[in-house]
């Protein structure tokens, strides 16, 4: 039903008239100190395709990437019990995996989950008059360049990395709850490069709230002071004739919607009238950084426009 044609991040193949199965894989180099931290962070990272479709992942294996010869083995211990609790979090069966020795430490899991065939959610398919709403705040890649550089302040790394290590199955379950249009999660690309994938070639256009966008604190101040990962200026430089600025946007501004996400959240296209009651209702159920950041509209079709 869906392969390799469509930019989506996960693939799907009918089984049956009422089954489909949802197939993804995402490994990456550590994103935190924390070996046990990082083992979390991939795992939610990885099942989050999953949830962007809308699927209900069941079955996980774990890749991995090791220097045996110059790190201790203890490390890779933390980061496979941290990828197995964030597993047992959101209720997914760890069959297996493999493991090979590499000069650069890389971790992440291939995931397998389910589906009904009539409800997958892509990431084309929103229509005009639909709202988006964005489940966590951007930042991520920013906040770990200022880390690296030793000047972030410890309370934004730890809210960047509990936003990292969230699941974004409730979000998808409550997605999947209203007349969902389309899908896609944040990751690397960053918001604004996720976004073009949603329209590029499509009969419609967007618009961007941008001072709508949740920010994880500290973002902007050190996107002021330049620190600004090389994929984020990658991402701005590649989508930038797409992008339509409507005012007198920053070039710190623009860069932080296109800052290259970990884990980020779910990005969701439905009808105006729902997107409301479905804003309240994550905001009920903790997702409480879930905003309404823009709409589709008719025109300029295939373009994002950045208010
Ligand atoms: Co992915
Ligand atoms: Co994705």
């Amino acid at each position: 039903m869906v392969g390799m044609e469509r930019a989506e991040d996960a693939g799907v193949y009918k089984l049956t008239d009422e089954l489909a199965i949802v197939q993804t894989l995402d490994f990456f180099t550590p994103v935190v100190d924390d070996p046990y931290t990082f083992g979390q962070v991939a795992a939610a990272n990885a099942l989050s395709d999953v949830y962007a479709m809308g699927g209900r992942p069941l079955t996980a294996m774990n890749i991995v990437c090791f220097p045996v010869k110059t790190m201790d083995m203890s490390i890779l211990r933390q980061i496979l019990a941290g990828g197995l609790d964030k597993l047992r979090e959101a209720g997914v069966v760890l069959v297996g995996g493999h493991s090979v020795e590499d000069q650069e430490l890389k971790y992440g899991l291939s995931v397998t989950g389910i589906i009904h065939p009539a409800k997958v959610v892509l990431n084309t398919g929103a229509r005009v008059g639909d709202k988006l709403l964005l489940t966590k705040p951007l930042g991520t890649g920013i906040i770990n360049t200022a880390q690296k550089a030793k000047v972030a302040d410890e309370g934004a790394v730890s809210k960047s990395i509990r936003c990292m290590a969230a699941l974004n199955r409730k979000a998808s379950e409550l997605m999947m709850e209203a007349e969902v249009h389309a899908c896609t999660d944040v990751t690397g690309f960053g918001l604004l490069g996720h976004a073009c994938e949603m329209i590029e070639g499509a009969d419609v256009g967007i618009v961007i709230y941008s001072s709508s966008v949740p920010l994880l604190p500290e973002t902007e101040g050190y996107a002021h002071m330049g620190l600004i990962p090389a994929g984020t200026i990658r991402n701005r430089d590649f989508r930038l004739p797409m992008i339509e600025l409507a005012t007198e946007i920053s070039d710190e501004r623009l860069l932080i919607l296109f800052d290259a996400q970990t884990s980020g959240g779910l990005l969701i296209s439905v009808p105006s009238p729902e997107a409301g009651e479905l804003l309240e209702i994550l905001r009920r159920e903790g997702i409480d950084e879930a905003a309404i950041i823009g709409e589709i509209v008719a025109e300029p079709k295939g373009k994002i426009t950045v208010k």
